[in-house]
């Protein structure tokens, strides 16, 4: 029997990211884990999320207000605060992770045929909700600067319709670790106005920065632009297991938001939001993060000098100042390397990665990889980019 499904589920093409966490999942074997974006076991406040877990006031399996619980929209806007993005509770919704924002974005804003710049490369979970909602995607690349703007404004004229949502990963962006620049976000700002476009600001690692100083971001130059969809999670700063994020809205769009956040669950997980709020409310953010933040460092620094040591002048590399990632992209006599054929190679060897062409829409960047350093201690960064470099050789001598 065949189904006869909606056009838009043609578009539901899947995550390349999602199913390698199924694969590796399977593996029996020791591996070294480059490939998912999330904070390794032992840097998981996990003592101090098991103690709040077992206090939590009455009515906590109760269905929640679909904005999110007050204690947490709370503690939130003093987060904010805290950050330099002041915001007020009629901007906010609290979410599933961030990919619950990424989906109330594009399902309030994209219609079908509507153009969507996204970065070149990116996140690959992002255009495809964008996909899911039959947006025209079109990707633009970044350099060590952020999104390139002439390629930007070059594509838009090239394609005759302006940007209805234009998506960037401002800070130490997923996969390529680079940030985009204060100037090229007021210029974004200013052809954002220009075309009407919404930006849609997805920031699950601008906390995370180990090096450098921040970069304001759009929501602080513009100051309550309604061009501004924010879009944040505790995944990356707490443990992504929790599933709590939010978006930072204008309020017309927030109550809309809501709406639509009600046909999907009505409410975020109550148990979990009540856990996040009384974790800041005690305080234990911020020293948990002036723990992260060096040994972030550290293991970047280890993973750099060790493809150094093992690549040489046949790699390049991305100079990430905070986040999880590092880009690397085979050069001259490498650069007919496949990462995603050599990637099996590299799993039976005990190391994974996650394939440069998984984070394009057009097969490019099959010559490069995303690297997670923050999931492993050094020693393990070490070991595996020393198994990367079996591989390699493995697959040159097939
Ligand atoms: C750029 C970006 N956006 C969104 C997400 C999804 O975050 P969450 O786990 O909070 O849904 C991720 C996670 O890897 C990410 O890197």
């Amino acid at each position: 029997m065949t189904l006869e499904l909606s056009a838009r589920a043609a578009q539901l093409s899947g995550s390349v990211i999602d199913s390698s966490t199924q694969l590796l999942a399977q593996q029996e074997h020791d591996i070294v884990r480059f490939a998912m974006g999330a904070p390794s076991e032992d840097l998981i406040p996990m003592a101090q999320l098991d103690e709040l877990f077992s206090r939590m006031p009455a009515g906590r399996y109760d269905y929640g207000e679909s904005p999110g619980e007050p204690a947490l929209r709370e503690q939130i806007i003093a987060l904010s605060e805290q950050m330099g993005n002041p915001t007020s509770d009629d901007r906010l919704v609290v979410t599933n992770g961030a990919m619950q924002g990424l989906d109330l974005a594009f399902k309030l804003l994209v219609d079908p045929g509507d153009l969507v710049i996204v970065e070149k490369p990116t996140y690959p979970n992002g255009y495809q909700t964008a996909q899911s909602y039959e947006a025209d995607v079109v990707a633009v690349p970044v350099d060590r600067h952020g999104l390139v703007i002439e390629s930007l404004e070059e594509v838009v004229r090239h394609s005759g319709k302006k940007p209805k949502v234009i998506y960037t990963i401002p800070n130490f962006q997923n996969p390529s670790g680079v940030t985009l620049s204060e100037e090229r976000k007021r210029r974004l700002l200013e052809l954002a106005e220009q075309w009407g476009s919404v930006i849609v600001e997805d920031d699950p690692y601008g906390m995370l920065r180990f090096d450098g100083s921040d970069v304001p971001s759009f929501s602080a130059l513009g100051g309550e632009n309604p061009r501004v969809f924010r879009i944040q999670t505790f995944s990356k700063l707490i443990a992504p297991g929790l599933r709590v994020g939010w978006i930072d809205v204008d309020p017309a769009l927030q109550k809309l938001a809501v709406n639509a956040k009600q046909a999907m669950d009505t409410c975020t997980n109550a148990p979990n939001q009540l856990v996040v709020a009384q974790f800041l409310e005690r305080g234990y953010l911020t020293p948990h993060l002036e723990r992260l933040r060096p040994l972030y460092r550290q293991r970047k620094i280890a993973m750099k000098e060790a493809l150094s040591d093992s690549f040489g002048s046949s790699i390049t590399m991305t100079e990430p100042e905070g986040g999880f990632f590092l880009w690397v992209t085979f050069s001259q006599a490498a650069e007919h390397l496949d990462t995603g054929k050599l990637f099996p190679i590299a799993l039976e060897q005990g190391v994974a990665y996650i394939p440069g062409v998984a984070f394009t829409l057009d097969g490019s960047h099959h010559n490069a990889l995303r690297l997670c350093f923050a999931t492993s201690s050094p020693d393990r960064i070490r070991e595996g980019v020393e198994r990367l470099s079996r591989a390699i050789e493995t697959f040159e001598s097939v």
